[in-house]
């Protein structure tokens, strides 16, 4: 009976969490055809979608305000409409303790909600990424004691978010989209759902696997950033170009990849994701080396560029002390807004330890409210640039004007390779 709603996209669906990865998929759900209600606990966020403001910059304000006008999605802050809806996808923030364990109470809280509401035929889909067994030890148990049996009444699953923020290419629309369900029959309508919307769909066979999945997936690229960034330090002490080795390395047509050195790790995903994997490893006694390891790299290359800053001071004869370093860009990547995580806020969190003057520039970025800090984006006016120590280049967004920051004179630390078309005394590599 839900199988058929879900194919002629007559069922009521459901989003919880409107961030970088429940806005999309919800708009997306509605632009196939379906009913969506956003459900999010941020009321600020809620509003500004009633008004139909995207703050995502994947999502155009105009697809949201066409669904809006279809009447095929409205945000609220209400759980009471999960009694109405058919299928529901949570895609709530899943972050780390200060202690690096994970943190599943957002996971859990609205979970507490699905129960209050949890009816005959419904599909419940965790999108969240989290460590294997989270689906079948934390969740199912707790939707299991309302009393309908899984796979008969209500249908559980897991499926991974695996969202680019900023790539073009690859969107919530066509990023394959894995499944594991708790019972075949689970698996079944979480297939036939995305299968609507989203493709192509991969069934796996366990929602373990389907988690285990996204775990692998952000463990590879934090393993691989640590081994290049551990080359760039090597290569740095050698006087070797480790860009030019890697771009040389990369025409090979098979067996490798490339993946580049920069400031650290940044965003919600892969500085945060493996050590789910590790702490339920650890569980097991299983100790996860290569995720340690790669994440005490990765978290050494804000003192790194800070080592760089002090070095390029220094030939100018300057302390870092009362010295204005000028960081550009402080989103995690480039041409994005998010400050998640972010190695640039860092880097200027030890400067200004060490009593420098920093200021920062980034047109995704206008404050840096969101990060707690009273700071706000500068213009990069000739002037400005001029009036700096130290130039430190964090993302390569696409947006500024590389050839007048060159022409500045003032040192550049360059961590993305973004003055790679350039030949001038004062850039610094990674
Ligand atoms: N950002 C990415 O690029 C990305 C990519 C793939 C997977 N993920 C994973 O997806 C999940 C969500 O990440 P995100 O980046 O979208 O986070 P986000 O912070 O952008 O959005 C999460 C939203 O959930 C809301 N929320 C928190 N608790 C809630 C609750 N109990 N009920 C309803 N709403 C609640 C927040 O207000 C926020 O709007 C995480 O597990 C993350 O690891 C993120």
């Amino acid at each position: 009976m839900l199988k058929a709603k879900l194919r002629s996209t007559q069922a009521r669906l459901g989003v919880i969490g409107l961030g970088y990865v429940g806005l999309p998929l919800s708009v997306e759900f509605a632009r196939a055809g379906f009913d969506v209600t956003g459900i999010d606990t941020d009321a600020g966020k809620v509003d500004r979608l009633k008004a139909g403001e995207s703050y995502i910059r994947d999502v155009p304000s105009e697809w949201l305000r066409e669904v809006i006008e279809q009447g095929r999605f409205r945000a609220t802050t209400d759980f009471s409409v999960l009694s109405e809806i058919d299928s529901v996808d949570i895609c709530v923030p899943t972050p780390l303790r200060k202690t690096k364990d994970p943190d599943i109470s957002f996971v859990s809280a609205a979970v507490d909600e699905i129960v209050k509401y949890l009816h005959e035929q419904m599909l419940v889909i965790l999108d969240s990424t989290t460590y294997p067994g989270t689906t079948d030890e934390v969740i199912l148990p707790r939707l299991e004691q309302t009393g309908l049996p899984v796979g008969e009444d209500f249908y559980l699953a897991f499926s991974p978010e695996r969202v680019d923020p900023g790539n073009p290419e690859w969107t919530t629309k066509n990023i394959p989209k894995v499944v594991g369900g708790v019972t075949s029959n689970c698996t079944e309508h979480a297939v036939v759902l995305y299968e609507q919307t989203l493709g192509p769909v991969v069934p796996v066979s366990s929602t373990k696997v389907a988690e285990s999945v996204k775990l692998l997936e952000n463990t590879f690229r934090s393993v691989n950033i640590g081994l290049v960034n551990e080359i760039a330090l090597m290569s740095d002490r050698m006087g070797i170009d480790v860009w030019e080795v890697i771009d040389a390395a990369a025409t090979k047509p098979f067996g490798f990849m490339r993946f580049y050195p920069g400031p650290g790790l940044g965003g919600h995903c892969i500085p945060i994701d493996p050590f789910y994997l590790s702490w339920k490893a650890r569980e097991t006694g299983f100790e996860a080396r290569f995720i340690e390891l790669a994440g005490q790299v990765n978290t050494s290359m804000p003192h790194y560029v800070v080592s760089k800053v002090i070095d390029a001071l220094n030939e100018q004869l300057k302390p870092v002390r009362k010295s204005k370093i000028l960081m550009l860009g402080v989103a995690y990547k480039e041409n994005i807004d998010d400050v998640r995580e972010s190695p640039a806020l860092d880097i200027m969190k030890f400067l200004e330890e060490k009593g420098a003057l920093v200021s920062y520039s980034d047109p995704h970025v206008a404050s840096l409210a969101e990060a707690g800090l009273d700071m706000r984006s500068r213009e990069l006016t000739p002037e400005y640039l001029k009036g700096q120590d130290c130039i430190v280049i964090t993302a390569a967004h696409t947006a500024y004007d590389y050839q007048a920051i060159v022409d500045s004179g003032v040192p550049i630390v360059d961590t993305r390779n973004a003055l790679r078309d350039f030949e001038a005394d004062n850039i610094t590599k990674l």
